[in-house]
């Protein structure tokens, strides 16, 4: 559980699919829901100003959903008396949240264009619109996926073993269905805003010696050894709140939280190192790979066409009972 990311994680989930690029169009909404765009950002905004750890979570769910067969908003349904959903397994509870905030941006989108704009494009939108609001990069989002009519937390659970393969052999993997290096350690930049649970790097801190030893003290103040597992610390320690560069800038001074973070950096010439250095030097450098790896995470698993359906609620799928 430790020692890879969530982001990894669900990654590669969806490759696993095998499911090509598909087909999206920047235009989608343009005629059926002009006004889409703003609402979505106008909520955003509102959420992030009452809470700015929000942002982190909204982007989250977007990976989470696009983690579990696909870019479908699968992530949204609840558990129903005959299937459970992706909210409640152990990788999702007490961690996504923000489910929400999803509701209100549908409800008022419904309003506006009934039926047309759907859960899973809704998720990729407000990724973005949450990235901007933290002073990261903007970029066009591809739309057009439709909502699924099913939930996949079998596909959740299956992956956990790939993870004992190691950075490199994860690269690779991430390499071959078309990501670049460049990509993955771009993507996993988005802990820049994260948050994470003393569970999760509480052997870091107390165990291992590829960590700066007084931030490790530090750490210990708020994660016991025993205990407090659900105890919240940043990822990013210097600018939790903002979507920056200071992530690559901190895994340099062995200030990563996570072992999945530091293993990026190893500062003895370890697979991801040059990269990591180039995005501490260069804000750009990042963002433009951020861009263009999310986008394409944004692309796997999709349902269009006819495929699947736009849900009118997005904890529902359509003609379900109350
Ligand atoms: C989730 O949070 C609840 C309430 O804080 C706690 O009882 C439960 O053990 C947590 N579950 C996990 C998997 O962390
Ligand atoms: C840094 O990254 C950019 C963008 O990916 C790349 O063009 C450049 O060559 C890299 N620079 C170094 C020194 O690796």
């Amino acid at each position: 559980m430790a020692s890879f990311s969530v982001l990894q994680w669900c990654m590669t989930v969806s490759i696993l699919l095998g499911s090509a690029f598909a087909q999206l169009s920047e235009n989608f909404y343009s005629t059926s829901c002009p006004q889409a765009f703003s609402i979505i950002k106008d909520e955003v905004k509102i959420a992030i100003k009452k809470d700015p750890g929000m942002g982190a979570s909204l982007l989250h769910l977007h990976f989470h959903d696009c983690g579990a067969g696909g870019c479908d908003g699968s992530i949204l349904l609840d558990d129903t008396p005959s299937s459970t959903g992706e909210k409640s397994l152990v990788v999702n509870l007490n961690t996504t949240r923000g489910y929400e905030i999803i509701d209100k941006i549908k409800a008022r989108l419904e309003k506006a264009c009934p039926a047309v704009v759907s859960c899973a494009d809704i998720l990729a939108v407000v990724a973005r619109d949450s990235v901007v609001g933290l002073g990261g990069p903007n970029w066009n989002v591809p739309l057009g996926r439709r909502d699924s009519t099913e939930a996949h937390p079998y596909l959740t659970e299956a992956i956990a073993p790939l993870f004992l393969a190691g950075l490199d052999a994860i690269i690779l993997f991430f390499e071959a269905k078309g990501f670049t290096k460049n990509e993955f350690v771009a993507l996993q930049g988005s802990h820049t805003i994260g948050m994470a649970r003393c569970l999760t790097y509480k052997n870091h801190i107390y165990d291992d010696k590829n960590i700066d030893p007084a931030y490790a003290a530090s750490l210990r103040a708020n994660c016991p050894k025993q205990g407090g597992d659900s105890k919240l610390t940043p990822i990013d320690s210097t600018t939790p709140f903002v979507f920056d560069n200071m992530y690559f800038i901190n895994l340099m001074k062995q200030k990563g939280l996570l072992v999945a973070d530091q293993q990026l950096y190893t500062g003895k010439g370890g697979t991801a190192d040059a990269i990591v250095a180039n995005y501490s030097s260069s804000k750009d450098n990042f963002f433009n790979n951020y861009v263009t790896g999310i986008v394409k995470l944004g692309k796997m698993g999709v349902l269009t066409g006819k495929d699947g359906e736009i849900r009118t609620n997005c904890r529902k799928v359509n003609g379900a009972k109350a």
